[in-house]
């Protein structure tokens, strides 16, 4: 089925259901030789692994990638990159009884509309299982931005009714929510508990700050680098918006209070905004100050609470979906939301540099061209020479004019030049070097 690519130069293509044997992914479009990090991968699988804490799913899962293909002794080999995720903790059977309802939030309704045949054990291809995949093909796309100086700071910024007031970027893989704020994050902590206990879930939102971008990355009109994130990130289950700076505040703000304006920055001397309400992205492209952007992600839909539903032939089912579930996913979405963006930055940037690669071989070109016409004007000066010294020697047969255009079209002709192009050319030469 369609939907499963992702990106232009640095491509994904994942695979896999959250009950078959495993999950994987396909990256294409890195060069040889690049050292990746094994560990970091494995690392930031950790990260969105389930059963981390109370405030994840009990699911076990070891998340332990394997690499099939593409790296050979820690560096790229140029060929597509293949990763596995084995699924360990499967336990089909939970939902063997759930086959035949469409349980309140979940995805089976559109997949059996759209396909006609839905693998339903954990939700198949729309399980948040998947998101492991691009984590993996995310944590290679992040080492490779560091070494450009380019950062992912995710965090979780509210908790139903509860926000963060400060961001404490050391703060955020200290506490098992990833809020930012260590005054607030306890009671993000209890609230998503005590949800749980009453076999509910909770909603929140996530905010990413991407540092170190250069100005000048994204797109015009239909490829701005905004619209690019929220592909990215709207692409996540669960995520039900996004915004980017002051973002839906700014419907009430004045422009007095949202405008950035620029001055010259006393530090560097360079002329750049003095604030940033638009998130660091101007007219879809990057302004080289921090992009600041914000997920709206919804509560889970499965929880043990009692709710009404329907089967498939209509009949009402009174449902408590019971299995292991997150009762919030907000945590485990900050590594997968870092993951999607950096895929993103990580594509704009290649395609950046083949433009400028493309930009040095027009250089190149212009040198060549240069050379050429330098070449051209000392072939010239030395055929003037040799007809002054040929007319300087008595009895040499000499050719007239009309006689020297003839064998020049003749020869032309033979070479594939335009002969009328070559005439006008030799005209104005004949006249100037007699
Ligand atoms: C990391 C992660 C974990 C998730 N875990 C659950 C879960 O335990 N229960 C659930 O109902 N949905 C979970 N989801 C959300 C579903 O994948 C998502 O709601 C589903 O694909 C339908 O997509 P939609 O909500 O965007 O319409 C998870 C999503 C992510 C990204």
């Amino acid at each position: 089925m369609p939907g499963s690519k992702f990106g232009s130069l640095y491509s994904i293509m994942t695979f896999g259901e959250s009950h078959g044997p495993f999950i994987g992914v396909v990256i294409d479009g890195l060069k040889p030789g690049l050292p990746i990090d094994l560990e970091e991968i494995q690392r930031e699988l950790d990260r969105r692994r389930p059963g981390q804490s109370k405030v994840t799913t009990p699911r076990n899962e070891a998340d332990r990638a394997q690499i099939v293909s593409g790296i050979f002794e820690g560096k790229t080999t140029g060929t597509p990159i293949c990763i596995i995720i084995p699924n360990q903790d499967q336990r089909s059977k939970d939902y063997g009884k759930l086959k035949e309802i469409f349980r309140p939030g979940h995805a089976a309704f559109t997949y059996l509309k759209k396909y006609g045949i839905f693998d339903y054990r954990g939700g198949g291809r729309a399980s948040g299982r998947e998101t492991a995949t691009r984590v993996a093909a995310g944590a290679i796309a992040k080492q490779l931005l560091r070494r450009e100086g380019i950062e992912f700071y995710g965090f979780v910024r509210r908790i139903g009714p509860h926000e963060a007031q400060t961001v404490d970027y050391h703060f955020i893989e200290q506490n098992p929510v990833r809020c930012c704020d260590p005054a607030v994050a306890q009671t993000m902590e209890h609230y998503i508990t005590g949800l749980a206990e009453a076999g509910d879930s909770a909603g929140g939102i996530v905010e990413l700050h991407i540092r170190g971008l250069p100005a000048g990355l994204g797109d015009p009109v239909f490829e701005k680098l905004d619209a690019e994130l929220s592909h990215g990130l709207m692409s996540i289950g669960a995520v039900k918006g996004i915004e980017f700076g002051n973002g839906f505040r700014a419907a009430e703000m004045l422009g007095s209070e949202n405008n950035d304006r620029f001055h010259r920055d006393p530090v560097s001397g360079q002329v750049l905004p003095a604030t940033n309400h638009a998130g660091g992205i101007l007219g879809g492209i990057s302004t080289g100050q921090d992009l600041v952007l914000r997920i709206a992600v919804k509560p889970p839909s499965s929880i043990n609470k009692v709710q009404h539903t329907v089967d498939r032939s209509g009949a009402p089912v009174a449902l408590s979906v019971g299995g292991r579930h997150d009762p919030c996913i907000c945590p485990r979405v900050v590594p997968v939301a870092e993951a999607m963006a950096a895929l993103v930055i990580l594509d704009l940037l290649l395609v950046q540099q083949v433009i400028a690669d493309g930009e040095k071989n027009a250089a190149a070109l212009a040198l060549e061209i240069e050379q050429i016409d330098a070449q051209v004007l000392m072939l010239l000066q030395r055929r003037e020479l040799l007809a002054a010294r040929q007319s300087a020697k008595p009895g040499m047969p000499e050719q007239s004019p009309a006689q020297q255009l003839d064998r020049i079209r003749d020869l032309a002709e033979q070479t594939g030049f335009d002969p009328a192009k070559v005439s006008k050319i030799w005209d104005v030469i004949l006249e100037s070097i007699k």
